[in-house]
C-alpha cells in the first residue's frame, strides 16, 4: 500500500542517505505520500524557480509532471541531473500542441501576412520543443501566476500574440486581466486546415488561441458553480485559470495554485469556500483549513484528480531514491542541447518579466 510504513521508512533512510546531494521538489498537485518527502513545494513558477537556485544538488527529484522536469533540466547547470519518478507522468494539454503542428500554424500566419506582427506567448505546461519555438520567434514562457505580465510584455513587442497551448488560460488572461473582447481573440484547431480560420479572421484578431485545454480543469461548468452557491450559501468560488471562461467569470477569485493557498491563509475563519482546481490539492486544503473553522470543498464532486500527477506515487518515489542512493540515476529527464538554448532564452524571458 501506498501509505506502507516500510515504504515511508525507506523513502526517509534513503533521501537521508543522499543528503544534500538530492532536492526534491513537489508540485502541489501531488498526492500527500508524495508531498511529504518535498524540501519545496509549489507551483510551476516557484518550482521552476527554486530549481535553478539549487546550484549545489547533484540530483534535482521532480514529483511533478514531464514538462516541469524539462523545465528543471534548462533551467540547472548541465551536471545537474533531473529525474522524474515516473516517465508517464505527461501532461494532455502540454501533448495537444506538438512541435510539427505548431511549426505548421507559424507557416499559415505567414501565409496570412501577420507571422511578423505576432509574439508567441506559451503556457509552461508545452514540451520542450514547444518553448525553443517560443524562444526562437522573440517570445516568452508564462505561468498562470505570471500570465498578466506576460500579454502585456508581448504587446510591447508586438501587435498580436499566438497563446500555446491552452486556450482558456490565454481568453481568461486577454479578457479578465487585460480588458480585451471575447471578439478580438480566435482558436487556432491544429486539426483543420489553416487552423480553421480565414486570413481575415487571422488578421482581425489580436489573441490567437491554441485550441488546448486542461483535462481536469475543463470539466467545471457554470453548473458546478450555481449548484455549489445553492448549497452553500455564502460560499466563495475560487478557480484556476485553466477553468473555461464561463466558470472564470461566475467565480470570486481566480488564480493559480499558490495563489489560491495564500487567499485560504488570509481568509477569515467561519468563511466558506469552493475550489476549482485538482482534487489533492482541495483535499489537503480542507484538511489543513478545517481545524481553524474555513470550510473547503470541492467545486465539483464529479470531476477527479489528474491522473498523470497521480502516477507519482510512494513506490515511484521510493525506487527513484533508493537507485540514486546506490549511485544509479534512473529516469533522467535531459533536454538536447539545441533545444535547450532556445527554450532557455525563452523561460529566462519570462523570470525577468517585471
Ligand atoms: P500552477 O501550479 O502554476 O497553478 O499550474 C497548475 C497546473 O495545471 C500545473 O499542471
Ligand atoms: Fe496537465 Fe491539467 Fe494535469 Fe496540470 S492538471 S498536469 S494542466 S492535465
Amino acid at each position: 500500500s501506498p501509505s506502507d510504513p516500510d515504504l515511508v521508512e525507506r523513502a526517509r533512510a534513503a533521501k537521508e542517505k543522499l543528503g544534500d546531494k538530492v532536492f526534491v521538489l513537489g508540485h502541489h498537485y501531488q498526492r500527500d505520500e508524495v508531498i511529504q518527502f518535498a524540501d519545496v513545494t509549489g507551483d510551476s513558477f516557484k518550482l521552476a524557480r527554486d530549481a535553478a537556485a539549487r546550484p549545489e544538488a547533484e540530483y534535482i527529484v521532480f514529483c511533478g509532471v514531464h514538462f516541469m522536469a524539462e523545465s528543471a533540466d534548462i533551467l540547472t547547470s548541465d551536471d545537474q541531473k533531473v529525474v522524474l519518478p515516473d516517465l508517464a507522468a505527461g501532461c494532455s494539454m502540454a501533448d495537444m500542441a506538438t512541435a510539427e503542428q505548431v511549426a505548421e500554424c507559424w507557416d499559415v500566419l505567414t501565409e496570412a501576412g501577420i507571422a511578423e506582427q505576432v509574439v508567441p506567448v506559451s503556457y509552461m505546461n508545452s514540451s520542450a520543443d514547444i518553448k525553443a519555438f517560443t524562444g526562437r520567434h522573440g517570445g516568452t514562457i508564462c505561468t498562470s501566476s505570471n500570465a498578466k505580465r506576460a500579454l502585456e510584455w508581448a504587446f510591447q513587442q508586438g501587435e498580436k500574440v499566438l497563446f500555446l497551448p491552452d486556450q482558456h488560460l490565454g481568453r481568461n488572461t486577454a479578457v479578465r486581466d487585460m480588458g480585451m473582447s471575447l471578439d478580438d481573440c480566435v482558436v487556432y484547431n491544429p486539426h483543420r486546415p489553416n487552423g480553421g480560420l480565414t486570413a481575415e479572421e487571422l488578421r482581425a484578431a489580436k489573441m490567437i488561441l491554441w485550441r488546448g485545454h486542461c483535462s481536469v480543469h475543463g470539466r467545471f461548468n457554470l453548473d458546478s458553480v450555481n449548484e455549489v452557491r445553492e448549497r452553500i450559501p455564502g460560499v466563495n468560488v475560487l478557480v484556476h485559470p485553466e477553468c473555461r471562461h464561463e466558470v472564470v467569470t461566475a467565480a470570486d477569485y481566480v488564480g493559480s495554485t499558490e495563489y489560491i493557498i495564500k487567499t485560504l491563509e488570509a481568509a477569515p475563519a467561519g468563511s466558506k469556500w469552493a475550489i476549482g482546481t485538482e482534487l489533492n490539492l482541495v483535499r489537503r486544503l480542507a484538511n489543513r483549513f478545517a481545524p481553524e473553522g474555513k470550510d473547503v470543498v470541492f467545486l465539483d464532486r464529479t470531476v477527479c484528480f489528474c491522473s498523470t500527477m497521480n502516477r507519482i506515487d510512494l513506490p515511484h518515489l521510493v525506487w527513484a531514491l533508493e537507485s540514486l542512493a546506490e549511485g544509479n540515476v534512473v529516469n533522467r529527464i535531459q533536454v538536447d542541447k539545441e533545444t535547450e538554448e532556445y527554450a532557455k532564452l525563452a523561460l529566462e524571458r519570462m523570470l525577468a518579466l517585471p
